[in-house]
């Protein structure tokens, strides 16, 4: 496993009673998301198609959890997923969109086939408008809601991931904003969180590299010293968005890049010491 997910706090349960769906559930971002709500007392239906993987992980976290077959691409997937989750546990509350996948690590235009741009538009955007839309069939009815996407870092700068991943990441940010402008009248909160890189298996396999080599590259490249991403990091961000803790918060995209994407290392003024 490229991803490790440590032992995270349960003194002070921020989701009790909460139901969430996370798509992409099954591993990486998804999968520590997934324990991490159900330590804070949610019900989580996870939603992926790795289903050996996701069976394991949602009878791993016990009742609390369960497991449902659901490619993101697929608006019959999307549809039940969601049901499944309102007649298991009675409604929801918390939609992640995070499945994701990186596509062609190609960062030549004249290189980037259309099916590879299709592909990636349809899981990484496509899925997340799925996932929102239907999620607010049920969320609006009951005037509350909190719907959360995984953009990335690849959402507020250019040149670091391909042409289909960085267009479909931007767009995941313009479907957040729209959905906030439109659902805020339900009470229903829409944000997104943009990670920057982290060792999962969809980036080390992005980049061919190891989880060590991966990391080693990303801290390199980083603004902020001495510090690794890492997945527990992302859910974190997830549970303050979830959670009374982010009550005013939506159309915002949480930028999870420790300064990375504000600094133009080319104009570099200050000396090294
Ligand atoms: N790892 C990073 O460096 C990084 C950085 C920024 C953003 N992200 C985003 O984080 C999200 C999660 O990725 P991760 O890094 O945890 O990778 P991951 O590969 O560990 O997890 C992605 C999950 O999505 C699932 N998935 C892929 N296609 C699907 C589909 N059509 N339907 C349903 N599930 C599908 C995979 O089976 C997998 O379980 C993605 O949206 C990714 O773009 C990752």
């Amino acid at each position: 496993m490229a991803t490790t997910c440590s032992d995270l706090p349960t003194s002070h349960q921020k989701l009790q009673g909460k139901v969430a769906l996370i798509t992409g559930g099954a591993s990486g971002i998804g999968e520590c998301t997934a324990r991490l709500f159900t330590l804070h007392g949610a019900n989580v239906v996870i939603a992926d198609v790795q289903d050996e993987l996701g069976v394991s992980v949602a009878s791993e976290l016990g009742a609390d959890a369960c497991y449902i077959h659901c490619d993101v691409t697929n608006e019959d997937d999307i549809r039940k997923a969601v049901d499944f989750a309102v007649s298991k546990f009675g409604k929801l509350d918390i939609m992640f969109n995070n499945a994701g996948i990186g596509g062609e690590a190609v960062p030549n235009i004249m290189k980037t086939s259309k099916q590879d741009f299709d592909q990636v538009l349809s899981v990484n955007l496509v899925g997340p408008f799925l996932g929102t839309k239907h999620a607010a069939r049920v969320m609006i009815p009951a005037r509350s809601g909190c719907i959360i996407t995984t953009a990335s870092v690849a959402s507020v700068i250019a040149g670091a991931a391909s042409y289909p991943y960085t267009c479909a990441k931007h767009g995941v940010v313009g479907l957040t904003k729209n959905a906030s402008s439109e659902l805020g009248m339900y009470g229903i909160r829409v944000n997104c969180i943009s990670p920057a890189g982290l060792a999962t298996p969809l980036s080390t396999k992005y980049m061919g590299l190891t989880a060590e080599e991966f990391e080693a590259t990303m801290e390199e490249a980083a603004n902020l010293k001495g510090i690794r991403l890492k997945v527990d990091d992302v859910a974190n961000a997830a549970l303050y968005l979830a959670s009374e803790d982010g009550r005013f918060l939506s159309g915002h995209n949480l930028v999870l890049d420790g300064g990375f994407s504000v600094v133009n290392p080319s104009l570099d003024i200050f000396e090294e010491e």
